[in-house]
């Protein structure tokens, strides 16, 4: 960890699985035990754990706990027994395919277990762990790369080390552009209605001493007009093999946006965020959340009684709109079938 890096959101420990609840920053910094994979799945779903990285990691060492359960309940049936509750992570949110990656790979990694299926689970959850902080900080330092002089940037929900394993996608890009000089200032936007820019990544950032102004989201084309930023960086829940990309509601507008003012746009993602079995992102299933999140602040009802809502909490931005896409694996310029094809045969070549 260096002085930018300081926050880890997810702990294993012999009694179970750590979360730093979310729910509750920035008034109060407190870790939820889980100690069943059904905790898990519900931490999962009320967003005590978020981001597509972090999403994966937790449901990873969700199976671990779930493998435990499966056998103290019936040691001669513990694999039928495991699927429900493997069933029951991958029902919690929709859209960060990095929950259904992270199953899978747990599933596979099961499937060659030896005689301690829950030591190999473990050993697993880990690898996932490690390798998405790994791919962070390569990531960073290639999204760093792209920016030409130094330059203020907007970014948008929370993409930091709170979302993933540590160090952040599109934050660790910023974390590494601000150590070496070419970020000068972060632009948060809120991000209504869960305020995951006002409450996480403001906080994040004052944690790790990067000077962050927070503005509202439909500050962002103004902020633009006036040449106050050159690029808009941001996180992925789910890429389309199109380069179409799936991220928090909002992303689709400050594309067009940066797109009519000349602001460079920049998505940061690990390959396990690319769904290579979606053609387009017209494909993407679309997270709708409760309506209170949008009718009422902190309990306090804002719009008056019988005003309905309509709350999808993630959009898809087209990829004509994304000038770089940015992976552990390399950039892709201008994302279009061809280009992130080239991706894919890259990740072949090298193995992942
Ligand atoms: O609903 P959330 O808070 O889980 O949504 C998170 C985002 O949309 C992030 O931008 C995305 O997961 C990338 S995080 C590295």
């Amino acid at each position: 960890m260096n002085a930018h890096d300081t926050v880890r959101p997810i702990r294993w420990t012999p009694q179970g699985l750590q979360l730093l609840d979310q729910r509750e920053l920035p008034t109060e910094v407190r870790y939820l035990d889980c100690k069943t994979s059904a905790e898990v799945a519900e931490a999962i779903r009320e967003m005590v754990v978020r981001g597509a990285p972090a999403i994966g990691i937790a449901a990873a060492y969700g199976v671990v706990l779930a493998a435990q359960e499966a056998l103290a309940e019936d040691a001669t049936r513990w694999r039928e027994l495991l699927e429900p509750k493997i069933t029951r992570l991958a029902e919690s949110r929709p859209t960060a395919v990095n929950l259904f990656w992270a199953l899978e790979r747990m599933r596979q990694r099961l499937a060659t277990a030896g005689r301690d299926p829950v030591a190999a689970l473990l050993e697993e959850a880990r690898a996932i762990q490690e390798e998405d902080l790994a791919a962070n900080l390569c990531m960073g330092e290639l999204g760093a790369g792209l920016l030409q002089e130094p330059c203020a940037v907007l970014t948008h929900c929370n993409t930091g080390a709170l979302a993933t394993a540590g160090y952040g996608t599109a934050l660790g890009v910023i974390r590494s552009g601000y150590a070496s000089g070419k970020i000068t200032h972060v632009y948060a936007g809120e991000t209504r209605p869960w305020l995951q820019g006002a409450r996480l990544t403001a906080w994040e950032l004052r944690q790790d001493a990067i000077p962050v102004t927070l503005i509202a989201d439909a500050a962002a084309p103004l902020l633009m007009r006036r040449g106050e930023v050159r690029w808009v960086i941001v996180g992925a829940d789910r890429i389309a093999a199109n380069g179409d990309v799936a991220n928090k509601i909002g992303t689709y507008g400050l594309a067009i946006a940066a797109r009519a003012h000349g602001v460079k746009f920049m998505v940061v993602a690990p390959t396990s965020t690319i769904d290579w079995q979606l053609a387009s992102g017209d494909d993407i299933p679309i997270e709708s959340r409760s309506h209170d999140e949008l009718l009422t602040v902190q309990g306090v009802r804002l719009a008056a009684e019988g005003v309905a809502a309509w709350n999808p909490v993630f959009d898809v931005t087209p990829a004509e709109y994304i000038d770089a896409i940015v992976t552990e694996h390399g950039v892709v310029h201008g994302p279009r079938p061809d280009t992130m094809a080239r991706l894919r045969e890259k990740i072949s070549a090298q193995g992942g």
